[in-house]
């Protein structure tokens, strides 16, 4: 028997982030009240006239806001990459060749291990706010280690990113891997996956290579996403606005005319700065994507590779600091700037009616998140109605 819904009410919000209805960017709300029945929100209004419920949360002054939306992660895989960490530290520059080692470990791991990794990381990634994140596959680069990857994802999001298409594997012939990524292994990725993800690069895949699996995907009913313009300039953003991709992600060097592509576009800009903070490179321009009218949205990139970190607070503070992003820009792009590169207008917002997951901070404003970086300021995590 399903248990009857229970209201919760939180109360006594000090400023209420409902990136809706409200003042400025992030639609602030102060001296708020939020009731939410079952897994939605099921009212939004002042403190005042806040009703009864079967359980209460006394906020205390502190800002609310909506849990963040990590829309670009790679939680599935073994072993770490501590040691490539310490050479690129060291000068060495990030090539996106380590891959292959990640590829050797993640083959080698049972399904167990694989699957207490990946919940691990996303405990962790709930500890710190986030209520929805994706993870993509691109790390076992065979039929059998990508329907896996994706098998195990599945258990954990329904926001699952088929990548065979991260790397040729080492000794394959590029071309024949291409058709085995848009045959055979779309086919047995398919029931597990709701994306098709392509890194776009030199030493990856090239522009028609990367047509051929995002086409293929899409003809199966997959939505699309790039890796595009990490570590050059390239062909990856055009075709993500070509082909209608709902998100280019990392855009760390783009041209004028990728610029102008994706603010005509419903393609979202997604700014991955843990990868730039972790490869040591010089982060993605979003001032110049903000002020052209392109969305954004930031997530961590987390990965054992070029962005070992899930903390989407850090990744808000890094976008204030060195991507000249206002406060209010970075919260807005961690938490509706990632639905919308989910194509999702159930979570990312406060309102009657979107899903119930919320962050109570330990602080009373949301400013508080690039003003005290490093700072646990995460007290409550509200994930589908219920608090952990
Ligand atoms: O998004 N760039 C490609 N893929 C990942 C890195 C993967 C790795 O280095 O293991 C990224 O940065
Ligand atoms: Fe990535």
């Amino acid at each position: 028997m399903k248990a009857a819904p229970v209201t919760l009410l939180i109360d006594n919000i000090g400023e209420l982030v409902t990136n809706h209805d409200g003042d400025g960017l992030l639609g602030l709300r102060h001296d708020m009240a939020v009731l939410v029945d079952g897994e939605r929100i099921a009212w939004v209004g002042p403190h005042a006239e806040a009703p009864a419920a079967d359980r209460r949360i006394d906020a205390d002054g502190a800002a609310v806001l909506p849990g963040f939306v990590d829309s670009h992660a790679h939680l599935v895989f073994a072993g770490d990459r501590a040691g490539e960490f310490a050479a690129r530290m060291a000068g060495e520059p990030y090539t996106g060749g380590g891959i292959r080692t990640t590829v050797a470990a993640t083959r080698a791991a049972s399904d167990d291990d694989l699957r207490r990794r990946a919940g691990r990381l996303v405990a962790e990634c709930l500890r710190q706010g986030t209520t929805t994140v994706e993870i993509k596959s691109g790390y076992g680069l065979s039929v059998a280690a990508e329907a896996r990857s994706l098998r195990i994802a599945r258990e954990l999001t329904e926001e699952t990113t088929f990548l065979g298409a991260h790397v040729v594997p080492a000794g394959d012939d590029p071309d024949e891997y291409v058709d085995l990524v848009r045959g055979p292994m779309l086919d047995a990725c398919l029931a597990y996956a709701k994306w098709v993800d392509v890194f776009c690069e030199r030493g990856a895949f090239d522009e028609d290579q990367s047509r051929a699996v995002l086409t293929a995907g899409a003809k199966h009913g997959l939505g699309l996403r790039v890796h595009a313009n990490q570590l050059g300039v390239g062909p990856g953003v055009r075709l993500a606005v070509e082909l209608g991709a709902a998100s280019a992600d990392h855009c760390t060097h783009l041209s004028g005319a990728d610029v102008d592509a994706l603010a005509g576009s419903a393609t979202v800009a997604t700014l991955l700065p843990g990868a730039e903070f972790s490869t040591r490179s010089p982060y993605p321009d979003a001032r110049r994507l903000l002020d052209a009218g392109v969305t954004v949205a930031l997530a961590t990139d987390c990965n054992p590779g070029s962005s070992y970190t899930s903390s989407m607070p850090f990744c808000v503070a890094l976008a204030v600091r060195e991507m000249r992003m206002t406060p209010a820009e970075a919260v807005r792009a961690a938490t509706l700037g990632g639905a919308r590169a989910l194509r999702r207008d159930d979570i990312g917002l406060v309102r009657p009616g979107a899903r119930a997951d919320l962050v109570v901070l330990d602080a009373p404003s949301h400013l508080h998140l690039a003003y005290r970086p490093g700072v646990p300021l995460i007290e409550t995590v509200v994930h589908n109605g219920v608090p952990r």
